[in-house]
């Protein structure tokens, strides 16, 4: 599996905390008003179209989805809690324990597949994008949103009470001695790795991916990009919290995918 089991038990073991989280804007900042507008805004008129959400966490987005115009919603997630809490909360839509990796769906089944902040659980996206293209109709899209690289790539350390990321070097002036900090390349282990405690230091662990490799990915499955977007917070953010509303202005923590079936 290639979702660590670490981060299928933190989603199981912290479910109701979870959807408590997202569904409170003023907790889920990054959600509310960064990542959702954005990728809210990159989706195709959703009306009379048969949806996919594809790590649908506890059903906050296929809610969305349905209350939006889709025809039909779909969520799938690996976390059995999290599925339990997204079939409570939505009796109407259908909700299924299944892996990204292996979608129990027939061949062209969606006009859209959506995926919120899931894929970078999963460390080699091929199987996963292969699934994606394989369940949807022909011109069928797949909008997805992850971490971006440049934030994925940075180092972290902690002095004197400060949690510092860091991603760039120093150089001594007089002796040229160069310190580099974090990895984007991450060239030992060809472009992908492994990154713990991005989030708060949970127990999960996303996958940072150079945007090379992303390409490489997408396009292996046989999609056309029609988009990539890096979002700029919205104006609520900077009501909500400032100084994260500079930062994500400046240094851009999330990307958004928009990918069509050929
Ligand atoms: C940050 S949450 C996002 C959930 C939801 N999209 C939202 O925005 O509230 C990431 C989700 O990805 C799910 N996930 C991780 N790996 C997965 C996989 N291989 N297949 C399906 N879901 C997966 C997790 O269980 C979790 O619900």
């Amino acid at each position: 599996m290639a979702t660590d089991p670490k981060t299928i038990n933190h989603y199981n073991e912290n479910a109701d905390g979870y959807h408590r989280h997202v569904s409170d804007p003023n907790e889920s900042t990054f959600h509310a008003y960064y990542e959702k507008p954005a990728i809210r805004a990159e989706l195709p008129p959703l009306t009379g179209l048969d949806v996919i959400s594809i790590g649908c966490g506890s059903g906050v987005d296929a809610r969305w989805l349905a209350d939006n115009g889709a025809k039909k919603v779909v969520g799938v997630d690996i976390s059995t809690g999290l599925i339990e809490i997204a079939m409570r909360e939505n009796p109407d839509l259908e909700f299924q324990v299944m892996d990204m990796e292996q979608l129990s769906f027939k061949d062209e089944s969606f006009d859209l597949a959506y995926s919120s902040l899931a894929i970078h659980y999963v460390d080699d996206w091929t199987q996963p994008l292969k699934e994606a293209y394989r369940i949807l109709k022909p011109r069928g899209s797949y909008v997805f949103s992850c971490g971006h690289p440049i934030d994925s790539a940075v180092e972290y350390r902690s002095e004197n009470g400060y949690k510092y990321a860091l991603l760039g070097r120093k150089v001594n002036q007089a002796t040229r001695e160069r310190t580099i900090y974090g990895d984007y390349l991450a060239a030992d282990s060809d472009g992908v790795k492994p990154v713990k405690g991005i989030l708060a230091d949970m127990e999960i662990t996303v996958y940072h991916r150079t945007f090379s490799k992303m390409l490489e990915q997408i396009q292996a499955a046989g999609f056309k990009i029609e988009r990539m977007v890096e979002p700029q917070p919205t104006e609520g953010m900077k009501v909500a919290d400032p100084q994260v509303f500079e930062q994500l202005s400046k240094i851009p923590c999330f990307m958004i995918w928009v990918l069509r079936k050929q």
